[in-house]
């Protein structure tokens, strides 16, 4: 196994956790190499029109053989990074002014960032149950009534870890066709499916769901390399590619060339690795929820096991950690030593909740979950004291 997995528990001191979706577990020995070797043979201009084919056959090659998708390649454009994609395709795509949907807990830019581009953002709180997460359809339907066109799907979604199903994907699409809608649908997540569900590309569905689709793709997420600056946006539309290349030469130059080099390497020869640190993730997830869930009784701490991601969605609302006088992540900070994001930046749905990476070496994230646990106990047994005093 590549990656470091061992960190003898002494070692474990001071706080844990980064509330950036990024990976304390390396990254492919085969990006590491290409960049050396881009460093050593001076590639360091700006993206040329022969970077942009090389990002679109890696990225094109990948795509067929992960998914079985094969859009144009010429329609797979690069951007610096997702977020930076979003940014433009509301800026260019849709009208000034107009709503946007964001099914919450949602990524926190689909939050924060709409707003201050003049896109309001109307959340569309996720439904919750035994069964896991689900769209509220309903919510969804008022909200395209309301005036929004453009609904984000993230997919697999962060901060919850869900997969959608393929039921889902279809009643998306008829409501979306319903009123001649947008799809921004973000499947940075794809590779990073630790379940039994598997990823679908939602423009891959069906000629109607590739019409009304801007996917968003990359390998940084999956493979760690987000420090290297090179997302995709896959035009399924040929008039929202038209627009793009009226108005997208600028944003595609701030793609980064090691970014480029660093995506093709991952596609290439990472595809091991991926598979390794999949399975790595996917035994740590099981192992944390099994910790929370054994204590769940004790502390309150609510958590549904992640269809993929390494991101992990605790819901302290019933648990005594909460405090009045500072946020969700604030408190779990003082109490627990860990570094977590706070739910309410994932939508008001989140109020009460903290997403904590998991995806450190397994016995920091297993020590991260026994300190929370203890300190979810402590902060029940003082509440009951204090209420009895
Ligand atoms: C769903 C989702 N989209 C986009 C991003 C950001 O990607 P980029 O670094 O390419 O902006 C993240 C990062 O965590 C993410 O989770």
């Amino acid at each position: 196994m590549q990656i470091a997995a061992e960190v003898p528990q002494q070692v474990i001191t001071g706080e844990i956790g980064r509330t950036l979706a990024e990976m304390e577990l390396g990254c492919p020995p085969a990006v590491t190499r290409a960049l050396y070797g881009a460093l050593g043979g001076g590639e360091l201009g700006y993206l040329a029109a022969a970077d942009v084919a090389q990002l679109q056959d890696a990225v094109g090659g990948w795509l067929a053989d992960a998914y079985g998708w094969e859009p144009q390649r010429a329609a797979i454009r690069p951007v610096s990074d997702l977020v930076a994609g979003f940014r433009a395709v509301l800026t260019h795509l849709l009208p000034a002014g107009q709503p946007i949907i964001v099914p919450t807990p949602g990524y926190m830019p689909f939050i924060s960032m709409p707003g201050q581009i003049d896109h309001p953002v109307i959340e569309v709180p996720m439904l919750r149950d035994a069964g896991g997460w689900h769209y509220d359809f309903e919510a969804l339907r008022a909200a395209f009534a309301a005036g929004a066109r453009l609904l984000v799907l993230c997919n697999p979604h962060n901060p919850i870890g869900k997969v959608a199903t393929a039921a889902e994907l279809d009643r998306i699409e008829e409501l979306v066709a319903e009123y001649d809608g947008i799809v921004f649908s973000d499947e940075i997540h794809a590779p990073l499916v630790l379940g039994e569900r598997q990823h679908t590309v939602y423009a891959a569905r069906s000629a109607r769901a590739a019409a009304h689709t801007i996917t968003a793709t990359s390998a940084t997420k999956a493979f760690n390399i987000p420090g290297t600056k090179c997302g995709q946006l896959v035009f399924t539309n040929p008039d929202h590619l038209a627009r793009w290349l009226e108005i997208g030469h600028w944003h595609e130059h701030q793609t980064s060339v090691l970014g480029v080099v660093a995506t093709s390497a991952a596609y290439g020869g990472g595809r091991e690795w991926l598979a390794e640190t999949v399975a790595y993730l996917r035994g740590t997830i099981a192992e944390a929820v099994a910790l929370l869930d054994a204590a769940a009784a004790r502390t309150g701490i609510r958590v549904i096991r992640p269809d993929a991601t390494y991101l992990l969605w605790l819901d302290l609302s019933e648990t005594a950690l909460l405090r009045d006088d500072v946020s969700a992540a604030q408190a779990v900070r003082e109490a627990a030593g860990l570094v977590v994001t706070d739910g309410s930046e994932c939508g008001a749905a989140g109020r009460g909740a903290v997403r904590f990476n998991a995806a450190l070496p397994r016995p920091v994230t297993l020590e991260a979950m026994r300190r929370l646990i203890a300190a979810a106990e402590s902060a029940g047994t003082q509440r009951a004291h204090t209420n009895r005093g």
